[in-house]
């Protein structure tokens, strides 16, 4: 693609993130690097409306300040954590404020010393916290460049070079935050808004998209608007219930994707019937779990009780919540 077409799809580019992107958003507009630090992790996985309207502001309020979270034990960080998924997120964010508790060092090569972040994260901090002038690719990022440049499969690195390639370095920040609005508002996964007709007229086509004009993708749609469909794995999971005096027995997990959090004791599956307490289904990452909970009546040392009153802010995982629902409800039979 030759340098002007690039420059020209660059300004286009700017020009609409000013008109559609989403700049309200409140990590956008702070200079504390803590707060956009925050934002990032918590973005990871998680989408935007869920992070702003029940995590971002909750999570400043309580830890507001890299030494007030290093100070904090890290049950309290997963209580703020609960329900937001991939634990080891808060867990890394935590050991991360512990080794910087004055601050994030600012270039990308320590940043990625840090737990918990990778190259996009270095780069997302250097170039929305810090301003400076690196590429940013995420998944939305990665995609809009793939189809821009006409890649079926890219690597990574490849990935990374047409990120080089493409920015903008007069105003990179901007490149990168309209980049990001782009792939996550009109080059979406499925049906991008240059392929999709309103109300039974015909496609929007390159009305849609500021990048159209120059995009591979749009000339080729069907070579490079393919999108894999997640391949899920069923799973059924066994758990033990038992509660006295108020207090519900729990584990802290020692593996997975709950290590270090709170769930309740994982047993053989129970032929009785008696004990048989009722099941759920959630679904997390590629996992569809069938959750079936059963009263329990062997103690284990390595039990932790927790007061059932408590568990608003306890650092447990939406799928340990949901099962707590149940023992709730079938408190009569304790
Ligand atoms: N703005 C800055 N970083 C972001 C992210 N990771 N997701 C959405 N908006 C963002």
């Amino acid at each position: 693609m030759s340098k002007s077409n690039l420059q020209t799809a660059q300004n286009k580019l700017l020009d609409w993130y000013e008109i559609h992107g989403r700049k309200e958003l409140p990590w956008r507009n702070t200079s504390d690097i803590y707060h956009v630090y925050v934002s990032e992790i918590m973005l990871q996985q998680t989408q935007v409306k869920r992070v702003m309207e029940e995590y971002y502001f909750q999570f400043l309020e309580k830890f507001p300040s890299f030494f007030a979270l290093a100070q904090a034990p890290l049950e309290e960080v997963f209580g703020m954590w609960s329900g937001l998924g991939y634990y080891r997120r808060a867990k890394n964010l935590h050991e991360s404020a512990k080794l910087c508790p004055y601050g994030l060092p600012q270039d990308f090569q320590s940043l990625q010393k840090l737990p918990g972040i990778g190259r996009y994260t270095a780069s997302a901090i250097c170039s929305f916290g810090y301003h400076q002038k690196v590429s940013v690719v995420d998944t939305n990022i990665a995609r809009v460049l793939a189809r821009f440049f006409g890649y079926e499969e890219a690597s990574e690195k490849l990935l990374w070079q047409c990120a080089d390639l493409f920015l903008n370095t007069d105003h990179p920040r901007l490149h990168n935050l309209a980049l990001m609005d782009l792939g996550s508002l009109v080059c979406t996964p499925k049906n991008p808004s240059c392929t999709v007709s309103q109300s039974g007229e015909v496609p929007l086509g390159r009305e849609a998209c500021p990048l159209a004009d120059a995009c591979k993708g749009f000339d080729e749609p069907a070579k490079y608007y393919k999108t894999k469909s997640m391949q899920y794995e069923d799973k059924q999971l066994h758990y033990g219930v038992y509660v006295q005096n108020g207090k519900i027995a729990m584990k802290v997990s020692t593996e997975g994707m709950y290590k270090d959090m709170l769930e309740l004791p994982s047993i053989e599956p129970q032929e009785d019937e008696e004990k048989y307490l009722g099941f759920f289904k959630h679904s997390v990452t590629k996992y569809r779990l069938e959750i079936h909970l059963y009263m329990l009546r062997e103690r284990d040392e390595a039990f932790e009780w927790l007061c059932l009153k408590s568990l608003e802010h306890a650092p447990v995982s939406s799928m340990t919540k949901k099962a707590l629902e149940i023992v709730l409800k079938n408190m009569h039979r304790f």
